[in-house]
């Protein structure tokens, strides 16, 4: 609603008194931003929706790592798959957020059988936010000229890719070397990756769940589909031999555009990188085996 991109919204929920409500609450700001229509729905309105976004499910308590989701989620998963497959275009494209993310999209693509492009996870389109923002304070550069990103697995095992982590194209390392006063050391890099990863786990430890950055990372994504932009963005999409990988949803890179998840650029990451996002997919692929996809 706030990124103004949309013409109609409807919210689905189990509660329908809880959506009710949440509908009410954003149709009294409407007169704010422009116009669009926000409705509380059924399943049955994925027939007419460019895009479905589910971001249903358990989520994390305090101390609870994301995959500890995984067995409660695939069940709640089962239901809204079945149910949406009933209604959804073969053209929708849906965007999974539900946590863990990376495994919850692999699902949706295994049993909604759509076409791979069309199923994309919120993947860690986040947590490069994340990491734009920890670099931007050490250096005090806008968050919007820090160039890296983290890639693999939204969770304990994802990577930052430092060697294509750049200010003004200046390598991070090199950076420091033409700005004073930063000292972006390895135990540095290290500790701002730590801070990343543990961003959720500290957020949802003071206030219970994280809300705002994933909305605008969720908002980010969407905006690049409905426009079409041809961005790059750290989506979780299905890997089909990129990086030597098979058969997993993870984030790298990706062309975002209408067409949903369009294509993995093999970015040239270091050996290590490389390396680690490897062992990103190995974790997650084991998880998926255990659950019996
Ligand atoms: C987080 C949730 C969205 O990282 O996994 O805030």
């Amino acid at each position: 609603m706030l990124g103004e991109l949309v013409s109609e919204i409807v919210l689905v929920d189990i509660q329908i008194e809880k959506t009710e409500g949440e509908v009410m609450d954003m149709n009294h700001g409407v007169s704010f931003v422009a116009p669009v229509k926000i409705t509380a729905g059924t399943y049955s309105d994925a027939k007419g929706s460019d895009m479905v976004i589910i971001t249903a499910g358990a989520s994390q308590k305090k101390g609870e790592k994301r995959i500890d989701l995984l067995k409660r989620n695939t069940a709640i998963f089962k239901s809204i798959v079945d149910e949406l497959m009933k209604y959804c275009r073969d053209d929708t494209i849906i965007l999974v957020v539900t946590n863990p993310v990376d495994i919850m999209a692999y699902i949706t693509y295994k049993l909604s059988g759509f076409s791979k492009n069309h199923i994309i996870g919120s993947g860690t389109v986040l947590d490069t936010s994340r990491l734009k923002y920890m670099i931007s304070e050490h250096t005090n550069i806008d968050a919007r000229n820090v160039h890296t990103y983290i890639i693999g697995e939204h969770g304990d095992t994802e990577v930052a890719a430092w060697s294509v982590t750049n200010i003004a194209g200046v390598s991070i390392d090199d950076y420091c070397s033409i700005c004073k006063g930063c000292e972006v050391q390895n135990i540095e890099k290290n500790k701002l990756l730590q801070m990343t990863k543990d961003s959720a786990y500290e957020i949802i430890e003071r206030k219970g769940a994280t809300y705002y950055a994933v909305a605008l990372a969720v908002r980010r994504i969407v905006e690049c589909i409905i426009g079409n932009e041809n961005s790059i963005l750290t989506v979780s999409s299905l890997f089909n031999g990129q990086y030597g990988i098979d058969d997993v949803f993870l984030s790298v890179p990706t062309l975002v555009n209408a067409k949903g998840a369009d294509r993995i650029l093999e970015v040239p990451f270091s050996d290590k990188e490389i390396s680690d996002l490897k062992k990103s997919a190995s974790t997650i692929k084991g998880l998926i085996r255990d659950i019996g996809f």
